[in-house]
C-alpha cells in the first residue's frame, strides 16, 4: 500500500543499521507504530517474534494478516457454500475464495451511498472516491465477509486475511491523488477499472506474534522485548483523516460522516505525535516506559521534534547514536503549497542501547 511514511523502501537500511547495534540473541521485535505492517513482516521473515501495534483499525487488520497470521488458511467452513473448494490444493484455496468474492454482484451499501457519485449525487455533498461499480462491489464483498464471520463459516485468521485483501485491493482503485483527504473530480484511469480481490501475502512460520490496536503510550507499559522499533508520524497530518475511508471499510460500522470529504469522527484516534506542543512529552513518556534492550526511532529532518530533543530524551536511557540515509519524498508532498519543496529528505534512524 502506498502509505505516508511507509518504510518499504528503507527495510534494508533498517536491517543493516539494527544489525550493527543489536546483539545476536534478540528474539522479540516490537513494531508499535506499525502502519502497513511492512517492517514487522520483514523482521518476521527474519525469524523474530513480532509485537505489532497501531492506533488505526485498518492497520490492525493488515498487521493481523501480515504479522499475526502464520499458519495455513483452510477455509473448510466454506466448503458447502463454495462447490469445488474442497478439491482444491491447500495453497490455492485463498485464491479460490478471493476469485469467488470478486465475482459476486454489487450491493448499494454504505460505501456506494456515501463515497460514490451515483449514491451521493442527491445528497448535500457529492463524492467520488470510487467508481459506482467498484463501490457497490466493495460493499458486497465487505458484507459477505462479515456474514461468513457471524455465521462462523470463517475463523478470525481467515477473516483478517479477507479483510486485508479487500483493503489492499480497493485502495489501488481509489480516485484520489494519494490519500483520502480529498477525491478527484474526474475518475482517473486506475479508479475506472474494475477491481479484483487479490489475496494478501501470507507469511508462514512457527513463531507466535501479537497484534494490538491501542495508543502506544498505553500499550508500552504492558509489553516487553528485545528490539523496539518506533516509526511515529513526523508532522501534523493525522493518519485518521488521511485514511478515514480505509478505517470505515475495515470497521464497516456505518459511522456518521460529515463535510466535503465524508470524514468520520476521529476524536479517539488523534495522535499526540502529530501535535507540535505535545509530541515531546508523549515521546519522553514512551521512551521512559519502554522495556526493551534496544530502541530505534525513524524520524526525518523535517519532523516536529528536533534532533536535539530526540537526543536529549533517548540519551537518558543509555548510549545514544544514529544512522542517516537520503530518501525520496512521499509522492503526495508534490503539492506546491507545501512548505518543503525538496524531493529528497534525510531519514534518521536514532537508537539507544538501554542501560
Ligand atoms: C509513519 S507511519 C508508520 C509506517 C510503517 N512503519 C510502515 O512502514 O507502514 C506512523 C503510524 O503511527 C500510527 N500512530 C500514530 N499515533 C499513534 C499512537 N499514539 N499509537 C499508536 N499508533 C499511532 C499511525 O496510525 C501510522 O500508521
Amino acid at each position: 500500500m502506498n502509505y505516508i511514511g511507509s518504510k518499504l523502501s528503507l527495510l534494508e537500511f533498517l536491517d543493516e543499521s539494527i544489525n550493527k547495534v543489536a546483539d545476536k540473541n534478540c528474539r522479540v521485535f516490537g513494531d508499535l507504530f506499525a502502519g502497513t505492517g511492512a517492517v514487522g513482516a520483514y523482521f518476521k521473515k527474519k525469524g523474530y517474534s513480532i509485537i505489532a501495534n497501531d492506533i488505526q483499525y485498518y492497520s490492525y487488520v493488515l498487521n493481523q494478516q501480515y504479522v499475526g497470521n502464520h499458519e495455513v488458511l483452510e477455509f473448510s467452513g466454506l466448503e458447502k457454500e463454495l462447490p469445488g473448494l474442497k478439491e482444491i490444493k491447500h495453497e490455492d484455496k485463498k485464491d479460490f475464495v478471493c476469485n469467488y468474492l470478486s465475482s459476486i454482484k454489487g450491493i448499494k451499501g454504505f460505501v456506494y451511498k456515501n463515497y460514490c457519485f451515483g449514491g451521493s449525487k442527491k445528497k448535500e455533498f457529492q463524492r467520488q472516491y470510487f467508481s459506482d461499480e467498484n463501490g457497490t462491489r466493495c460493499d458486497a464483498i465487505r458484507q459477505k465477509i462479515e456474514v461468513w464471520k457471524n455465521d462462523k463459516k470463517i475463523n478470525v485468521n481467515e477473516y483478517y486475511f479477507l479483510l486485508s485483501s479487500l483493503l489492499e485491493s480497493i485502495d489501488k482503485h481509489a480516485n484520489t491523488a494519494s490519500v483520502y483527504g480529498a477525491f478527484l473530480k474526474q475518475l482517473k484511469k486506475s479508479a475506472s477499472k474494475s477491481f479484483t480481490l487479490k489475496p494478501a501475502e501470507l507469511i508462514l512460520n512457527d513463531q507466535e506474534h501479537k497484534v494490538f490496536n491501542e495508543d502506544i503510550n498505553k500499550l508500552i507499559k504492558n509489553v516487553k522485548g528485545d528490539i523496539l522499533y518506533l516509526d511515529p508520524p513526523y508532522n501534523q497530518r493525522q493518519y485518521s483523516t488521511n485514511y478515514h475511508l480505509l478505517e470505515t471499510i475495515a470497521k464497516y460500522d456505518n459511522p456518521k460522516v460529515y463535510g466535503k470529504t465524508g470524514l468520520r469522527n476521529y476524536e479517539k484516534q488523534k495522535s499526540l505525535y502529530c501535535s507540535r506542543g505535545q509530541v515531546k512529552k508523549a515521546f519522553q513518556d514512551l521512551i521512559t516506559n519502554a522495556r526493551f534492550k534496544y530502541i530505534f526511532l525513524s524520524y526525518n529532518n523535517e519532523g516536529l521534534m528536533s534532533h536535539e530533543d530526540i537526543k536529549e530524551v533517548m540519551s537518558k536511557r543509555g548510549k545514544y547514536g544514529y544512522f542517516t540515509k537520503k530518501y525520496n519524498r512521499f509522492k503526495a508532498d508534490k503539492d506546491a503549497n507545501r512548505v518543503h519543496t525538496a524531493n529528497k529528505t534525510l531519514e534518521y534512524l536514532h537508537y539507544v542501547i538501554c542501560k
